[in-house]
This record gives C-alpha cells, sequence and structure tokens, in this order.
C-alpha cells in the first residue's frame, strides 16, 4: 500500500486570488484527512504566495494531522518550522520566478545548508526527506547527507504520460532509482506533476511508499469534489 499525502497549497492559492478568509487551507486539511488522506502537506514558500505562516501554525496545532513541510533550505524558514513542529519535512528547491518547484534540490550547491538543516530536524525526530531528480548519484549523495527519505520529482514522467509520449526509458530510471534508495535503507516518495495515470504507472513499479499530490487533486475536485477525487487515489494506491 502507498501512502497518499494531499498538498493543500493551491486551496490557499485560491483563498489569496481574493484576499480574504475562504476556502480555509485548515478546513481542506480536516476534509482531506476526513475523505482518506494519510497526510497533508503544505510549501511555506519564501515569497508566501499561497500557504502562509497562519496556515502553518493552524494546521500543526491540529496533532491529529500528519503534517508534511515542504521548505527551501532558508535558515528563517527552519526557525518557523522548529516553532510549529511538523511531522515531516521535505527540502526542495525555490526560485523566486517559477510557477512550481521545477526539477530535484541540486545537493553538491546546497550540500553544508541541507546536511545543517537535516541534522537539527532529525535531532527533534521530524522525519526527513530530500526532493530529488531520479537520479543515483542523488540517492546516494541523500544517503550521505543523512536524509532518512527521498522523494523523487516525477515532473518528467508525469509530463511524457500526460502527452502520450514513451515514457518506458523514464520509468526504467525511476524503477532503478527507488531499488537503489530501498537497498540503502531510504523510504522513497514521489511527486509532482502526478494525476491517476501517473500514480497508476508509478504504483506497479514497487518500493515506493509515499505519493504527494496536489494541482491535480485541487482540481480535479472541482469537478467531482475532494472526497471522490482522494478515493480514487487511493484505490490507486491499494
Ligand atoms: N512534492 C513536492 C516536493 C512538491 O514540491 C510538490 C509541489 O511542487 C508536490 C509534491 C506536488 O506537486 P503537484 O502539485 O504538481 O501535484
Amino acid at each position: 500500500m502507498i501512502r497518499l499525502g494531499v498538498n493543500i497549497d493551491h486551496v490557499a492559492t485560491i483563498r489569496n486570488a481574493r484576499g480574504e478568509l475562504h476556502p480555509d487551507p485548515y478546513k481542506a486539511a480536516l476534509y482531506a484527512m476526513k475523505c482518506g488522506a494519510d497526510s497533508i502537506t503544505i510549501h511555506l514558500r519564501e515569497d508566501r504566495r499561497h500557504i502562509k505562516d497562519k496556515d502553518f501554525k493552524k494546521i500543526s496545532s491540529n496533532k491529529k494531522i500528519p503534517l508534511n513541510l515542504e521548505m527551501a533550505t532558508d535558515l528563517k524558514i527552519l526557525r518557523i518550522a522548529l516553532k510549529n513542529k511538523p511531522n515531516f519535512v521535505c527540502i526542495v528547491p525555490e526560485k523566486r520566478n517559477e510557477i512550481t518547484t521545477e526539477g530535484g534540490i541540486n545537493l553538491i550547491k546546497n550540500k553544508k545548508k541541507i546536511k545543517k538543516i537535516l541534522s537539527v530536524f532529525n535531532k527533534h525526530k521530524v522525519r526527513t526527506s530530500l526532493f530529488i531528480n531520479p537520479s543515483l548519484k542523488d540517492v546516494e549523495m541523500s544517503k550521505k547527507l543523512n536524509a532518512k527519505c527521498i522523494e523523487i520529482h516525477t515532473g518528467k514522467i508525469s509530463n511524457l504520460i500526460k502527452n502520450n509520449k514513451n515514457y518506458k526509458n523514464e520509468l526504467k530510471t525511476i524503477n532503478n532509482v527507488v531499488k537503489y534508495a530501498v537497498n540503502l535503507d531510504l523510504e522513497v516518495h514521489a511527486g509532482h506533476g502526478m494525476d491517476y495515470k501517473t500514480a497508476k504507472v508509478l504504483s506497479k513499479i514497487g518500493g515506493i511508499k509515499e505519493f504527494n499530490i496536489g494541482h491535480f487533486i485541487i482540481g480535479e475536485s472541482i469537478f467531482f469534489g475532494l472526497k471522490k477525487t482522494i478515493k480514487a487515489f487511493k484505490d490507486i494506491c491499494n
């Protein structure tokens, strides 16, 4: 069985479009959990374009919500994270001008900061993960940096599948990366750009323990509701 983390950033995007209070990401977190999500993911970006500090505070204060915080290697965000104590963290790259997280983090360039941040969270018993491109080198480096999990950036395979292009090579790469990581005793997660088709393809290779899905779930819920959408993903995960 693969766990499903529901990313609710885009509930905040819709709320922020009006600058008012509705729809409330906290309410979305509660409802997603009720509908069968295994955890809730939020990304507190440096520019606060969707999730705000008050959302993080409110969601993390409810200890019944297993919370996964995505964050850049930013010491200010680290301080906020330590105050709010999420259950899990995933270190991601962040660029101001990107629409979304375009790729995995550059482990070489950010080595020092990543090592420090991971050691702080490991000490605080917060489950740590690194958002990486599907590469054996990055898996090896993640292990060396003492991450407990890796999350594979699935943007490339998702795009190939959505555009009906040949995704076999990318799938093979991901499969090798998953097996290598499992061998190194790293827990493997996957996320970015996933929809039903991508989830189906990736669920078949075995070894992935968690999917983190946001944009498609919130978008599909416009047509079918969060309950049906989460259930459909849970059926794929099972
Ligand atoms: N996992 C990570 C680490 C992310 O940064 C994101 C958002 O870019 C997602 C999963 C969810 O991606 P999406 O919204 O495309 O499903």
